[in-house]
């Protein structure tokens, strides 16, 4: 977000996400926002959502603006016509797109074809507002981020890469424990390393999750199948045992550890009804944050 778009959370410096939370802290505390009044955040979307369209809808409206929402079946990114005319014509029309793609490159041809700001809503690749709005809701929990350590179980997916790339940013220990073939990509691993380098955390890529669980603030899962992923999903339940958030596996933590869950959530798959609705569960302040941290996301690309 050092240029006009938020697609990866490697766009941001540490100064740029330090920024975006305390923003995000002062709007929901109630420090009036930035007015949006003849603003139009257009949300194009491949995938379904329930969150993030509604987060941002909301956002918009509470700062005085406006959205629109293009369901998967409408606008045919790529299929009815190029993704660059897409990105030109809206350009026309709106202040600023958020858009989810399966592909994350369509995205980025997207941002590179629009005059005005493009949002990540979720890529296969990365998902950066879910990683933003989890690190506040850290940030509001622990009241720090730096030397903390997030335990993540489950897939290299695009929840995983963010919070990697976001943690390893900013001082903490991430540790990720995925069976063979599920670990995050290489390119992510390697970028995570050298966010640590530079910010003093650390990042470890584990198969064991008790490994991983062990002593850790945080312990975070998502989905073994992502959208996308259906035709995937019976291999996976079989791929992933050994890999659900349980009290069993949280007594490895520490003792105030919190448990995070970006949801949609599949009880009795990663995470157990008893560790989603226990009481160090935390998912519905993340999906609150979720407002909070695109308000400061639109109010820093939207600011003139
Ligand atoms: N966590 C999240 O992005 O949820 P939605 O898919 O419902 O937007
Ligand atoms: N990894 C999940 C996240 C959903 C918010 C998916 O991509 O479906």
């Amino acid at each position: 977000m050092n240029g006009k778009d938020f697609i990866s959370i490697s766009d941001l410096t540490p100064d740029r996400f330090e920024e975006l939370i305390s923003v995000a802290l002062a709007l929901k505390s109630g420090r009036e926002g930035p007015d949006f009044k003849g603003k139009t955040l257009a949300l194009l979307f491949e995938k379904p959502s329930l969150r993030t369209r509604v987060s941002f809808e909301v956002a918009m409206r509470q700062l005085g603006g406006e959205s629109l929402y293009l369901s998967p079946q409408e606008v045919g990114l790529g299929s009815r016509e190029p993704v660059a005319d897409v990105a030109r014509v809206l350009s026309r029309y709106v202040d600023v797109v958020a858009a989810r793609t399966f592909s994350h490159a369509a995205i980025v041809e997207l941002a590179q074809h629009s005059s005005v700001p493009v949002i990540n809503a979720l890529s296969d690749t990365e998902h950066p507002c879910q990683a933003l709005a989890d690190l506040l809701t850290v940030q509001e929990k622990k009241g720090r981020l730096r030397g903390l350590t997030l335990a993540f179980i489950g897939a290299g997916n695009n929840v995983a890469a963010s919070l990697a790339l976001a943690t390893a940013m900013n001082g903490m220990r991430f540790r990720i424990a995925s069976p063979g073939g599920y670990e995050l990509p290489k390119a992510v691993q390697e970028k995570a390393q050298d966010f640590a380098r530079a910010s003093g955390g650390e990042v470890s890529f584990l198969r064991e999750a008790s490994e991983a669980v062990q002593g850790a603030d945080i312990v975070y899962t998502d989905v073994w199948a992502s959208m996308g992923q259906e035709a995937e999903a019976e291999q996976r339940r079989r791929d992933f045992e050994g890999y659900q958030v349980s009290e069993e596996l949280l007594q490895a933590a520490a003792p105030d550890a919190i448990v995070m869950h970006d949801l949609p959530a599949h009880r009795g798959e990663e995470i157990t009804d008893e560790a989603i609705e226990g009481p160090r569960s935390v998912v519905f302040d993340q999906a609150e944050n979720r407002l909070h941290a695109q308000k400061a996301v639109l109010s820093l690309l939207l600011a003139k």
